[in-house]
């Protein structure tokens, strides 16, 4: 009787835990601070023209909404619809940390690597010294991981993802907080200075994008669409990048020009200029969007089989 009652409990625990992840999207404010990285010179970025940063200061004096959670982020739109914001998960209690982090992935070397969190100075006994450092480990390798792949899209790859800005080190000049409106709509106030976020244009989901295309039977701009993921491919590749996660849910249209939403999977990959590898890329990249056509648009599929394979056999 009493095991039933322990786990009617864990059964009530988990779900009215996940109810909240779903009405909230995991959105808390706490999620999004950590006061155990301090400032790291690799994360720096150029500033911006004073222009530039006024234009910026304007952007983000409006309310943002919430508009998605990643495995990264929280992602929020403006309330004139043009300007995205992300806030990074810096929490340590992450569910992927225990899952992966102490059972299938051992990163404990990065422990201490970027943050001075107190209990890495704690003595413990083994095993528990190994759990600590594998835990602490996962979540400083993910975020050099992210934050490095960030840093790669400010400087070398604005045009393919519409980053207008990245603040991952605090700062004294923006002197302003911004409104962010949680799932629930209540408003919270959030210090610029102080918190790491990312600026982004808006854009399109790639399958909305196309679906609202093939809606209004607009064959000649979903083609240009189609070119313009193609382009964006051969770009990114051209200037000797890889990418992780290049999936439809990750790519995003502005008017026809196709851009790559979700920053984090970027990494250096000089070999992803040569033509073998980046015919691959244009091939396996685009495979779930073949598919989707499959069953959306048997016109649009053709002209897609009819560019891959120009591009494939183009020397
Ligand atoms: N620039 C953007 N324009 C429109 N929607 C966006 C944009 N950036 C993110 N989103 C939405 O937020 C979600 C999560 O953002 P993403 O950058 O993919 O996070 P993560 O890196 O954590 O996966 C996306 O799947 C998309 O729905
Ligand atoms: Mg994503």
């Amino acid at each position: 009787m009493r095991l039933f009652k322990c786990i009617l409990a864990l059964c009530l625990f988990i779900g009215i835990k996940q109810w909240i992840e779903v009405t909230t999207k995991g959105f808390c404010l706490q999620k999004i601070f950590a006061d155990d990285l301090p400032p790291n010179p690799d994360w720096d970025v150029t500033p911006l023209s004073s222009c530039a940063f006024a234009e910026l200061k304007t952007a983000l004096n409006q309310p943002f909404r919430l508009l998605g959670s990643g495995s990264e982020c929280f992602a929020f739109l403006s309330a004139d619809g043009t300007t995205v914001i992300k806030f990074f998960k810096l929490d340590h209690a992450r569910p992927v940390y225990f899952l992966k982090g102490l059972i299938r992935e051992d990163h404990s070397a990065y422990a201490g690597s970027l943050s001075n969190h107190w209990l890495l100075k704690m003595p413990l006994i083994s095993p528990f010294t190994s759990w600590r450092d594998r835990l602490l480990g996962i979540r400083e390798f993910r975020i050099t991981r992210t934050f490095s792949s960030l840093k790669l899209a400010f400087d070398e790859l604005q045009e393919e993802t519409g980053i207008v800005y990245l603040h991952l080190n605090p700062t004294k000049n923006f002197q302003q907080t911004i409104t962010l409106i949680d799932a629930n709509g209540y408003q919270h106030q959030v210090e610029l200075d102080t918190t790491r976020f990312l600026v982004q244009q808006c854009a399109t989901p790639l399958e909305t994008h196309l679906s609202a295309l093939i809606t209004k039977n607009d064959l000649a701009q979903a083609q240009r669409s189609i070119d313009s993921l193609f382009e964006l491919i051969l770009n990114r590749c051209q200037k000797g990048f890889a990418d992780r996660d290049f999936i439809n849910r990750n790519i995003g249209y502005i008017g026809n020009q196709a851009i790559e939403i979700d920053l984090g999977s970027f990494h250096k990959d000089p070999a992803m200029k040569k033509a073998w590898a980046y015919k691959r890329e244009l091939f396996f990249a685009t495979l779930e969007l073949k598919e989707w056509l499959k069953s959306h648009s048997p016109e649009l599929l053709s002209y897609y089989d009819k560019r891959l394979n120009e591009l494939i056999q183009k020397d």
